[in-house]
């Protein structure tokens, strides 16, 4: 649906990201929520404050971006919704309820799997007092700042990414994948400098923590070249944090950002938020 909605809005940096003011998506109408939509392709991510979203209307709203995609670690999700995974710190009868710090380490989401996802949103239903913000980097940016023998020298190189290697080797949430997981994420091959389908922009498009190698490369010079161009991308100059309230919604396109949850004291605040993923294509 064309959006006819003008919105008001607020860059979250030069160049990328809008907040979306004035817009409760509870009761917006569907032009209004069309727009929200186009914000988002537009700008890269957007945020909105002060929501009050119950689990199927968040379903509902993720579906306005794509199809939703489900979630590898289903023992996390919200009971009775798939689509929703519980990022949390949270145990009720000593379990826990969700998956604590997953998010921790710059990455892009799903980029194990073939088509990882388009976009992600989180809905922050409890937040610590401090800490525990979001931060997500522009990509597009980043590539465009690189010099142009640069870009020739990284554009054609293929990045090999390994569910298993990840959570085989991960900081927080270390694990042997089961036969099952293992057969469901076989690993796959991505480029490293990626081509937004929308619009022809060109993203620097490394990940930490999924990959294995750089194809063609060995270690340890390949995963020091993926440090270096993480730690590039994610100089301040290209980066949007987001310190979280209770009823904000952030939603961002992984085809050309990274994104990083950080630390709290968990001793002291408890976390949860919702998140929930659209489908996206292979990248190109
Ligand atoms: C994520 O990486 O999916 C979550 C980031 C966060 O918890 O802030």
């Amino acid at each position: 649906m064309e959006a006819s909605v003008e919105l008001k809005t607020r860059e979250l940096k030069p160049g990328f990201g809008a907040q979306i003011l004035d817009v409760d998506l509870a009761t917006a109408d569907e032009a209004t929520r069309a727009a929200v939509v186009d914000t988002f392709h537009r700008f890269g991510a957007i945020v909105l404050r002060g929501q009050t979203l119950k689990p199927d209307e968040l379903v509902a709203f993720v579906a306005e971006f794509g199809e939703p995609e489900d979630h590898t670690q289903q023992q996390y999700t919200l009971p009775g919704y798939p689509k929703i995974f519980i990022l949390s710190n949270k145990r009720v009868d000593g379990k826990p309820i969700g998956a604590h710090n997953d998010g921790v380490g710059w990455h892009t989401d799903y980029s194990y799997k073939e088509e990882p996802v388009m976009c992600t949103m989180l809905y922050a239903v409890e937040v610590p007092g401090e800490g525990a913000d979001t931060l997500l980097a522009d990509l597009c940016a980043a590539y465009q700042a690189l010099p142009e023998a640069r870009k020739h020298a990284l554009d054609g190189l293929k990045l090999h990414h390994s569910y298993q290697y990840f959570m085989e080797t991960r900081q927080y949430g270390r694990t042997t994948l089961s036969p099952e997981l293992k057969a469901a994420n076989p690993d796959v091959i991505h480029p490293l400098v990626r081509t937004h389908p929308a619009d022809g922009r060109k993203a620097l498009w490394p990940s930490t923590g999924t990959v294995k190698e750089v194809v063609g490369m060995p270690n340890p010079q390949g995963l020091a070249l993926i440090d270096e161009l993480v730690e590039f991308c994610t100089q301040e100059q290209f980066v949007y944090r987001h310190q979280w309230q209770v009823g904000d919604v952030l939603v961002w396109d992984n085809r050309c950002t990274l994104h990083t949850g950080t630390l709290f004291d968990d001793t002291k605040y408890t976390r949860l938020m919702h998140r929930l993923w659209a489908r996206g294509d292979k990248p190109f």
